[in-house]
């Protein structure tokens, strides 16, 4: 079976969802794979040579746009589901902006500036992963920060509904695209919202939240 990655299709500032040149469209509208290919692993070039995996894709990089997506959130505070998913949007995109949405109406834990610095140190590990802050609409922020691309996680069903409205919206308003991930099953029961809670009369949400977030989360909250 014919397996496509980001990488290995061709990218532009709208991607397409065709398949990449290496292959054809049949007449029913299949795609074929052209003889003597058996996957994209096994691509050959026109003497009949197996070429080296990395280089196509490498060629394929150094010719297209830089792909940049956005992770965006409150992230009061960060937790592992969000760092898993920004983890593994890193590892499919050339750059990942996780941009804090401010907002002055919403009470919140932390202030954006520490929600940022959190980030920041949570992240530090990954090269192509960048902390912004944003107010007012994503699609704008989109704009100004050539994104093409949201990157959300989905924990469950109950997540779909809003998620999916947001992503219809943002497509109408502006073409942004949205691409969900499944949460690891291990985080999918999360949320910033219940790691607050459960801290704040005592619980435990070591190995729910990176290292440095729990201890900060114990210091806000005895403050408190
Ligand atoms: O972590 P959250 O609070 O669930 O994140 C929600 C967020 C920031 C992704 C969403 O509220 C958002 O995009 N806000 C920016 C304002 C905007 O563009 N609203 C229209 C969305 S269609």
């Amino acid at each position: 079976m014919t397996r496509w990655s980001w990488w290995s299709a061709p990218r532009g500032p709208v991607r397409s969802t065709g398949p990449p040149a290496t292959c054809r469209e049949s007449p029913a509208g299949t795609v074929r794979r052209p003889s003597g290919t058996a996957g994209t692993a096994a691509a050959r070039s026109q003497d009949g040579r197996r070429r080296p995996r990395g280089r196509r894709y490498r060629r394929m990089r150094s010719e297209t746009p830089m792909q940049r997506v956005v992770c965006p959130g409150s992230f009061d505070p960060v937790t592992n589901g969000h760092l898993d998913i920004i983890g593994r949007a890193a590892g499919l995109y050339d750059e990942v902006v996780v941009a804090v949405l401010i907002n002055i109406t919403k009470r919140s834990l932390f202030t954006v500036d520490e929600r940022v610095d959190m980030l920041r140190q949570v992240t530090k590990d990954y090269g192509n992963v960048r902390i912004e802050r944003f107010h007012g609409l994503l699609v704008d922020f989109c704009a100004a920060n050539g994104i093409t691309a949201v990157v959300k996680g989905l924990r469950a069903v109950s997540d779909f509904e809003y998620e999916m409205q947001m992503a219809q919206m943002n497509y109408r308003l502006a073409k942004v695209e949205t691409l969900f991930m499944t949460t690891n099953p291990q985080y999918s029961f999360l949320s910033s919202s219940l790691i607050k809670e459960i801290a704040r009369y005592g619980g435990d949400v070591s190995g729910l939240v990176p290292e440095t977030v729990l201890s900060r989360l114990r210091e806000r909250l005895a403050e408190e």
